[in-house]
């Protein structure tokens, strides 16, 4: 009997607890959410050399946080750095980090912690494409996805999450994609490392909070083709639902979405639509779906981002 009562208990608590958390949902959407203070924060952005990185950058700066940024291309990163001091950073450390490396991440990391200070906001945004039917993407271009995409976040968590969790305190943003939410011609590579990417995010979400690390905050974002250069020549033929997005329009929301620690953010909002239909509709349809979109078509003129030489 005593056990019927705490399950009945339980049951009640729950629903309190469900009813709570949609109506505050609810909510959200009439009355916007406090943003959180990031003044003094340290945030690590990889990949700051440009696109998204570089607008997240300023933005953080802006805002008065400390910056630690990393990227591949020293030259691009030191742009990001002017721009960042000029739009009122209180600090701003460039590194030049090989995230395909997981050497060069531990390297690089253990010196931030010495110069810097503990992490408080990881962004995992670099990111790379190769665009290419599956059986021509060379091998060494799957490994760099994945190195990229997925591995790097995992080497970066390892580095940093410790302290995070010491402090409980911090944000771990993993910068995905909609192509790690929906499978895309031309893109095997790219789909497997950032749904590998969007489940590792979601999957330490999960383990913090069964934890109780509570002051740890997640944030995972999937966006369509952005206009950063990166998927060049890509189309769509549905701009109202499915537009290429504006990068202030992107990193607009990705802000909003971190200060006010949302979880997920998939732009555009049609992409929610296109996962809850494909919940529950038959593959095939979903196809019929996709050929009328001309969803199949949209990497057919790829070129990526052109090289400087
Ligand atoms: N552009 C889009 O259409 C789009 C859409 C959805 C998701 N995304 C994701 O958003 C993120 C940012 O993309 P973006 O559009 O700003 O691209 P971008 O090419 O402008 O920026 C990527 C940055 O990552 C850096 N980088 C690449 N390899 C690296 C490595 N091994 N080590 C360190 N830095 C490295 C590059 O130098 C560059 O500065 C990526 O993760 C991308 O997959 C982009």
């Amino acid at each position: 009997m005593p056990s019927k009562m705490k399950a009945m208990k339980d049951l009640l608590i729950c629903a309190g607890k469900f009813t709570y958390s949609i109506l505050d949902a609810l909510l959200s959407f009439i009355v916007p959410r406090p943003k959180k203070n990031v003044a003094g924060e340290i945030v690590l952005i990889t990949g700051s050399g440009s696109g998204i990185g570089r607008l997240l950058a300023l933005r953080f700066a802006h805002l008065g946080a400390i910056l630690v940024l990393w990227d591949i291309n020293p030259e691009g990163n030191q742009e990001t750095c002017e721009l960042a001091k000029k739009a009122g950073a209180s600090g701003v450390y460039t590194y030049t980090c090989n995230c395909s490396e997981k050497q060069d991440i531990y390297r690089v990391a253990d010196q931030v912690k010495k110069e810097v200070g503990d992490v408080t906001i990881l962004i995992n945004n670099a990111g790379v494409v190769t665009g290419k039917p599956f059986l021509e993407i060379p091998d060494e271009c799957v490994e760099k996805s994945f190195d990229v995409n997925i591995k790097a976040h995992i080497w970066t968590y390892k580095a940093f999450l410790p302290a995070m969790i010491a402090n409980n305190h911090g944000h771990l943003v993993c910068i995905a994609s909609s192509a790690g939410l929906l499978g895309i011609s031309k893109l095997s590579d790219y789909c497997a490392s950032k749904f590998a990417a969007f489940g590792f995010a979601e999957s330490l979400f999960i383990e913090l909070f069964a934890q109780g690390h509570t002051g740890i905050k997640t944030t995972i974002v999937c966006p369509f083709f952005i206009k950063t250069g990166m998927f060049e020549g890509c189309t769509t033929a549905n701009p109202l639902l499915l537009p290429i997005l504006e990068p202030d329009y992107v990193v607009n929301k990705i802000m909003n979405a971190i200060l006010e620690e949302q979880v997920y953010l998939f732009l555009p909002r049609f992409i929610y639509f296109v996962l809850f239909l494909k919940s529950f509709l038959p593959a095939k349809t979903g196809l019929i779906i996709c050929e009328y979109m001309k969803i199949l078509d949209v990497m057919n003129c790829f070129k990526g981002r052109v090289k400087k030489d």
